[in-house]
Order: structure tokens, then C-alpha cells, then sequence
């Protein structure tokens, strides 16, 4: 058996030893992070199914509605990070207003979250994840909803857990992105790939086709480029989950462009800036691919309210230039 593995903490901490100035609160919130993570991995597995359902025909132990699983994961995510110690405001995507930590609790990160992402997936067991993204408060006051509005840029962390055949989490504070896998075994993420780089070109194109009559000429054009490439080449293949962890993670593993475009019946396309979009653009760029609207980098999009949503395109380097050009040959 291996007796010296890298666990997520032991890594953080020695990530944190390096850092001048660091003071151990970024090591201390990923920790709590990735409680949440494990309780939700648990959950979305069906652990203590018998508990949570009671056996066919009786109601559970107490009468209770269960919780639906993304409340649950939102509530625990919500938990662990007020209780760090690490963070002043939180943004959910399943909470309206930002949630403020109490002052004598109250950290200096400031964290968005999408606790569980994929909800259309979640019954019929495809892989689903949680998505997080962590800033700094830039003054010495008391953290506000406009702490919360700093652009993707300014990003100390970002990263996802993704509950598909294992489950992952892939992190970065700010020197590339590493994935971590839950070993069951013994309760801890162990360090599984180190310093991803993506792919400069893949040969996976991800978006919901069914939408293909509402994108505007340049994304048709492009994505029929994929299926006929008029210089003879392969055509790329087809992926669509629809859970952006699960369609980033296979992007950032094995390359290719993931799209979730503006189109006529949503300009701002369905992703959510601070929790979904900024967060997998930082761990792209990390990973030297390249994350846009189609217009504008996401991480320099600067947020008007906490809940705002913008198109994505995003994957490896070459394949999102190329969507780019297609872009600029049609607006001329
Ligand atoms: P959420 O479950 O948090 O609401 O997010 C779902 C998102 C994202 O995961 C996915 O990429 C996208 O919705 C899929 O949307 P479509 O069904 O419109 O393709
Ligand atoms: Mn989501
Ligand atoms: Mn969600």
C-alpha cells in the first residue's frame, strides 16, 4: 500500500509554504470546501439510502419531505464555509441576496457557488458537480454585495467537484490547476494529475444543438465547419451532457471547444458570471486554454448584479481562436 500519498490538504499546505506572506486561511477555506464536497458526494451517491427513503412502503423515520438534493447541498456548502472563519460573504446560486457572515466569524475571501450544477441530471443519475469561485475583500470595512462584484480577474481560486464515476475536484489558486480524486478508502482527496495543461486543439465540440435555430450565423457557421471540414479532415465528434462540470471536465481532460453561446431567445446566453462562468474560465486560462463570450474574455466581464448570466465558449486555445475568426469574418 502507498504510504505517502499527496492528499488535497497536504498539498495546500505545501502550496501554502511556498507563498510568501500566506497566512494559512486559503488552506483553511479549501479544507471546509472540501468537507462539503465529501457530504455532497455522499448524498449524490445515495449513501444511507435506507435512512434518507426508509425501506419500499414505509415513510422515512421522520415523516419529513426529503430534502431535494440541491437544497441540501447548498445548505451544507453554506455551513462549512460560515464556520471557517475564512469567509465574509457568500453568493449562491440557489440564495437571491448574498448572504453575509457575522462579523466575529467573518474572514477576508469572499466565495460564489453553484453547490450543485446539472439539476436536470440529477434523477436519471448522469454526473452532476458543484462549481465555487473565491475572491479577496479589498478593504478593511465590512464586506457588502459590492465585494461581490469584482471581475473574474481579480480571482484568488476557483474549482469544481464533480460526482460522475469517481468522484474530483479540480483546483487552482493561481499556479495552474491540479485534480484530486476521492479515494473512499480512506475519506481524502489524493492528488491524481498535477499541472494540467489542456490540449492546443481537440476534437470534441460540446453545445445543445437543439437550440441550432436561434444561434446567429457565425456559431452555425462554425459548428457545421466541425461536422464538414471542407479540407478533408475528420470531423470532430459531439458531446452534450448538460452539466457544464461534467462537459468541462471531459474538455479540460481531453480538449475541444464547450459552447454555451448568445442566441436570439437568450442574448445573455444561461450560464451565471460569478458561480459558473468565471470560475471554469480562470481554471481554463490556468490551463492554458481560453474562455470567452464571443466578444470579451469572461474574466475581465465586470458583474452588475450577483445572479448575472453571459455566454461561454471556452476549451482549448486554438479551437476557441478559430470560433473567434469565424466570428470577425462575419461582422464585417
Ligand atoms: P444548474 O443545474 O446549476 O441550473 O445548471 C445547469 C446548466 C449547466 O450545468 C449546463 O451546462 C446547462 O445548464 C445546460 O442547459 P441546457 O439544458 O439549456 O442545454
Ligand atoms: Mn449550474
Ligand atoms: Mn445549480
Amino acid at each position: 500500500m502507498e504510504t505517502d500519498f499527496m492528499t488535497l490538504t497536504r498539498f495546500m499546505l505545501e502550496e501554502q509554504g511556498r507563498c510568501d506572506g500566506a497566512t494559512g486561511e486559503m488552506t483553511q477555506l479549501l479544507n471546509a470546501i472540501c468537507t462539503a464536497v465529501k457530504a455532497v458526494s455522499s448524498a449524490v451517491r445515495k449513501a444511507g439510502m435506507a435512512k434518507l427513503y426508509g425501506i419500499a412502503g414505509s415513510q422515512n423515520t421522520t415523516g419529513d419531505e426529503q430534502k431535494k438534493l440541491d437544497v441540501l447541498a447548498n445548505d451544507v456548502f453554506i455551513n462549512m464555509i460560515k464556520s471557517s472563519f475564512t469567509a465574509c460573504a457568500l453568493v449562491s446560486e440557489e440564495n437571491e441576496n448574498v448572504i453575509l457572515v457575522d462579523v466575529d466569524k467573518a474572514g477576508k475571501y469572499i466565495v460564489t457557488f453553484d453547490p450543485l450544477d446539472g439539476s436536470s441530471n440529477i434523477d436519471c443519475l448522469v454526473s452532476i458537480g458543484s462549481i465555487f469561485g473565491i475572491w479577496k475583500k479589498e478593504h478593511t470595512g465590512n464586506a457588502t454585495e459590492a465585494d461581490c462584484l469584482q471581475p473574474g480577474s481579480k480571482m484568488v481560486a476557483a474549482g469544481y467537484a464533480l460526482f460522475g464515476s469517481a468522484t474530483a475536484m479540480v483546483i487552482s489558486t493561481g499556479c495552474g490547476v491540479n485534480e484530486f480524486m476521492l479515494d473512499p478508502a480512506i475519506g481524502e482527496f489524493v492528488l491524481t494529475d498535477r499541472s494540467i495543461m489542456m490540449k492546443t486543439r481537440g476534437k470534441i465540440f460540446s453545445i445543445n444543438e437543439g437550440y441550432a435555430q436561434y444561434w446567429d450565423d457565425a456559431t452555425k457557421e462554425y459548428i457545421h465547419s466541425k461536422k464538414f471540414p471542407d479540407d478533408g479532415k475528420t470531423p470532430y465528434g459531439a458531446r452534450y451532457i448538460g452539466s457544464m462540470v461534467a462537459d468541462m471536465h471531459r474538455t479540460i481532460k481531453y480538449g475541444g471547444i464547450f459552447l454555451y453561446p448568445s442566441t436570439s431567445k437568450t442574448p445573455s446566453g444561461k450560464l451565471r458570471l460569478q458561480y459558473e462562468s468565471n470560475p471554469m474560465a480562470f481554471l481554463v486560462e490556468q490551463a492554458g486554454g481560453m474562455a470567452t463570450t464571443g466578444e470579451t474574455r469572461i474574466l475581465d466581464l465586470v458583474p452588475k448584479g450577483i445572479h448575472d448570466r453571459c455566454p461561454v465558449v471556452m476549451g482549448s486555445y486554438h479551437d476557441v481562436k478559430e470560433y473567434l475568426n469565424c466570428r470577425a469574418k462575419h461582422a464585417k
